[in-house]
């Protein structure tokens, strides 16, 4: 078996760090804001070059306080992709804000600035680029197209932790930042977890209550907030995780390279686009074909795991699809969400597997 995704190799390598550290979190028993998450944000601010990092439950949480710290509801339109998990999606329907959606680029899979520069009105409070599979999208140039610094970006860093443009870090370039560490991210815990990244005052200031049930100051609650705090668990695992994430990261590139090198020059087959100007760092390796389903079938009985990153466009999603008029207008995305095929990726993929899959794919096509 070769699994599409796989902790163990990682957990073994990590292991006695882990539990030493686990150790002190249990013997001390102070589970919920500790020290761990205090020295977690204050990593991340390190690490990514902004002024504050808030922690919270999820990336879900994360894009959600965004919106609602830059005061985005009833009435205002958020621009984003159909191409990206639903949490981009809920985030702006929780707020109360209508989703418009922009297309994507069929190379980059991430979306496309011409899509949304077409998308922009009077009534566009916010653009939420996704820096999907590890990508970045390029925000700088997008806010520079823009021109206008009432509509916010917010970046949806979930899949991207590490990824970075012209020297700069993903999270770090909009008007906010928002990740998750659900366990497969480039930066994972072993729960769920989230981040919000800014370099606004009022935004820290609104997300640190949100987060905490409103309050600033125990048992005073200033507005209605959300029960979303990392915990000291969570946040000791990640404090040690980030220690080797840029590593790790290289550990994907080096896969995506070996990949490129047995898989290029296939007919029927589509190698993910590499960025000239940013860090790409290979949250998933993405192929596209046309024989997508025969390619899956195939690797599946040789006992390959693989994973369809995403089977269906937002627009098209049950829970959404009454409420958006512009069906199938999505012809991108609808195209990779037939054509895609997310292949075995993690750092410690080892090589002989990588062999294994390639040849199998050549095989098949
Ligand atoms: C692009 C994207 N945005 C947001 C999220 C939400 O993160 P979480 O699962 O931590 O809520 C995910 C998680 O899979 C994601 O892939």
């Amino acid at each position: 078996m070769i699994p599409q995704f796989d902790l163990t190799k990682e957990y073994a390598l990590l292991e006695e760090e882990i539990q030493h550290e686990l150790k002190k979190v249990f013997a001390k028993t102070n589970f919920i804001g500790g020290d761990n998450v205090t020295t977690l944000e204050s990593n991340i601010v390190k690490y990514l070059g902004v002024k504050y990092a808030i922690s919270c439950n999820s990336g879900t949480d994360a894009l959600h306080f965004a919106l609602k710290s830059l005061n985005i509801g009833k009435g205002d339109e958020v621009i984003t992709t159909p191409f990206t998990f639903i949490s981009t999606l809920e985030a702006i329907m929780y707020v109360g804000a209508k989703p418009v959606f922009a297309d994507i680029e069929l190379d980059s899979y991430n979306i496309s600035k011409t899509e949304i520069l077409k998308k922009i009105n009077k009534k566009t409070k916010a653009i939420i680029p996704v820096h999907l599979f590890g990508y970045p999208f390029d925000v700088r140039d997008l806010k520079r197209e823009i021109n206008n610094d009432k509509i916010k970006i917010i970046e949806d860093c979930a899949q991207s932790f590490g990824s970075g443009i012209n020297c700069q870090r993903v999270g770090g370039i909009g008007d906010v930042g928002c990740f998750s560490f659900y366990p497969t991210k480039n930066l994972g815990c072993y729960g769920d977890g989230g981040m919000i990244t800014t370099n606004s005052e009022q935004v820290f200031d609104i997300v640190k209550k949100l987060k905490n049930h409103g309050s600033s100051k125990r048992y005073h609650h200033d507005v209605i907030g959300y029960n979303s705090r990392l915990d000291e668990i969570q946040a000791a695992i990640l404090n040690i995780k980030l220690k080797y994430v840029d590593q790790f990261n290289l550990m994907r590139v080096k896969v995506a390279d070996k990949y490129d090198e047995n898989l290029s020059d296939i007919k029927n087959l589509s190698l993910p686009k590499r960025s000239r100007t940013g860090h790409h760092v290979f949250h998933q390796y993405t192929i596209y074909s046309p024989i997508r389903d025969k390619i899956k079938e195939g690797l599946e009985k040789k006992g390959i795991g693989t994973a369809i990153y995403y089977p269906i466009s937002l627009e098209k999603q049950k829970a959404y699809k009454n409420q958006y008029s512009e069906k199938n207008r999505f012809s991108n995305s609808n195209k990779l969400t037939k054509n895609c095929l997310s292949l075995p990726m993690y750092p410690h993929l080892p090589e002989d597997h990588i062999h294994m899959v390639c040849s199998a794919i050549k095989k098949i096509i």
